[in-house]
């Protein structure tokens, strides 16, 4: 018997606090004003506002006024009440400052407290990870905020290198409590993104009542792999070579994985190798040189037109040497026959 009572009277009590709340008329006269006008605090700090009733000598014989919170203390001074708390502990909390004259009007005011956490930690990953990628295939990268108060005010942004890349839309998530979201943003890497480093960063923005560095936490860096078919400027050279010299066909280029290279010719094989090098070229050498360059993401191929220079330099001193040696040879002939014939007249 005795107990039911005390539930009775408790739960009449508990009737009346939210009967306050709900009648809580906003367009009173003479509200009771908060300061600060609301309240950014961090889960666990201590925290203070100060309400202060009746500035325009509201305060008849009988009016009752405090500041109503289910946690922290109240105290008055005059018409100010202070409300204090050395840990905040609620993610919930919306202490309400109000008065009640003798005549049983009622005016309050609500003061505004946003509790946050920043995340435990900040992970970036691959969906369906597939590692390395191909260039101009799209993939989705995944931002895990761990343990966030309040997600509603999480902003989420994905960079490569220190390029902002994009900042994923939130999901409208009105819950207070600490909770851990994904956000995904498709990126399709191109060569240039070969080696690149992509990572999120997730920023509690506050406000100006929150603190003055928002609180901000970076995940760790995962670098890109992108695997790119060989790259060639052009696909056709002509080259010009004199007999003798010798000419080196360049094919080498960039590809991911390296590229393999096959020369073709229909004069005669060659080794494989991005250099193709003939140490000195006759006019056999003269034709067409392919050069293919290949890797898992694609052939290209690159034709030289090879054409071999007859050097007439070369030919006139030839042709000097030879009627030189003609000429000495007549000389030693005929000089010999002038002997052998003036010998036989001696004899
Ligand atoms: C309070 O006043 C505003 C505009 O001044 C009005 O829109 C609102 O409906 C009023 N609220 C109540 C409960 O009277
Ligand atoms: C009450 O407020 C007055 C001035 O606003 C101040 O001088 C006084 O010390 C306060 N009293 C207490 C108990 O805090
Ligand atoms: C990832 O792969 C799983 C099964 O392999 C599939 O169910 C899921 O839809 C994929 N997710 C995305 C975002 O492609
Ligand atoms: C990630 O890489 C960037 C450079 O691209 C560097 O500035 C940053 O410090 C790195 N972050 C971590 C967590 O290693
Ligand atoms: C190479 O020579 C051929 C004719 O022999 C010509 O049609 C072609 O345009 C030339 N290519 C270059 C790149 O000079
Ligand atoms: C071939 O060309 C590449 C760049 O085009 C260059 O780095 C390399 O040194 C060249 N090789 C030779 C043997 O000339
Ligand atoms: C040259 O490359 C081709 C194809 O990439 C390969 O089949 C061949 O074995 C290679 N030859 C040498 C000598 O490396």
């Amino acid at each position: 018997m005795f107990f039911s009572d005390i539930f009775l009277v408790v739960s009449l009590l508990t009737f009346l606090r939210d009967f306050h709340v709900s009648s809580c008329d906003p367009n009173c006269t003479d509200k009771p004003e908060f300061t600060p006008t609301s309240l950014v605090v961090k889960y666990g700090d201590p925290t203070s506002a100060s309400c202060s009733v009746c500035q325009h000598a509201c305060l008849g014989d009988g009016t009752i006024y405090n500041v109503e919170s289910p946690v922290g203390n109240s105290a008055k001074n005059g018409t100010t009440i202070s409300w204090t708390i050395d840990r905040l502990t609620e993610w919930q909390t919306s202490p309400m400052c109000y008065y009640t004259s003798n005549t049983g009007y009622q005016c309050c005011s609500i003061l505004p407290v946003t509790v946050y956490q920043p995340p435990d930690s900040v992970s970036i990953s691959f969906v369906n990870h597939t590692v390395p990628m191909s260039e101009g295939h799209q993939y989705t990268l995944q931002c895990t905020v761990k343990d966030v108060a309040p997600v509603e005010k999480l902003v989420v942004m994905f960079y490569r290198g220190q390029t902002a890349l994009g900042q994923p839309q939130s999901n409208n998530n009105i819950e207070k409590k600490p909770v851990t979201e994904s956000f995904s943003l498709n990126i399709t890497p191109s060569k240039d993104d070969d080696g690149g480093q992509y990572w999120c960063e997730a920023k509690l923005e506050l406000g100006p009542d929150g603190p003055q560095r928002p609180p901000v936490v970076m995940s760790e860096n995962i670098t890109a792999t992108v695997y790119y078919k060989p790259q060639l400027k052009s696909s056709h050279s002509n080259i010009t070579v004199a007999e003798g010299n010798s000419l080196q066909l360049n094919c080498s280029t960039v590809g991911n994985p390296s590229p393999m290279y096959t020369w073709t010719s229909p004069i005669r094989s060659y080794p494989n190798g991005s250099v193709l090098t003939i140490d000195s070229v006759t006019s056999e050498d003269k034709g067409q040189y392919t050069c293919s360059v290949s890797n898992r993401m694609g052939t290209v191929t690159v034709t030289f037109n090879v054409d071999v220079k007859v050097s007439y330099l070369g030919l006139i001193i030839g042709v000097i040497a030879a009627v030189a040696v003609l000429v000495v040879i007549c000389v030693i002939s005929g000089y010999s026959f002038f002997y052998k014939s003036s010998r036989i007249r001696t004899i």
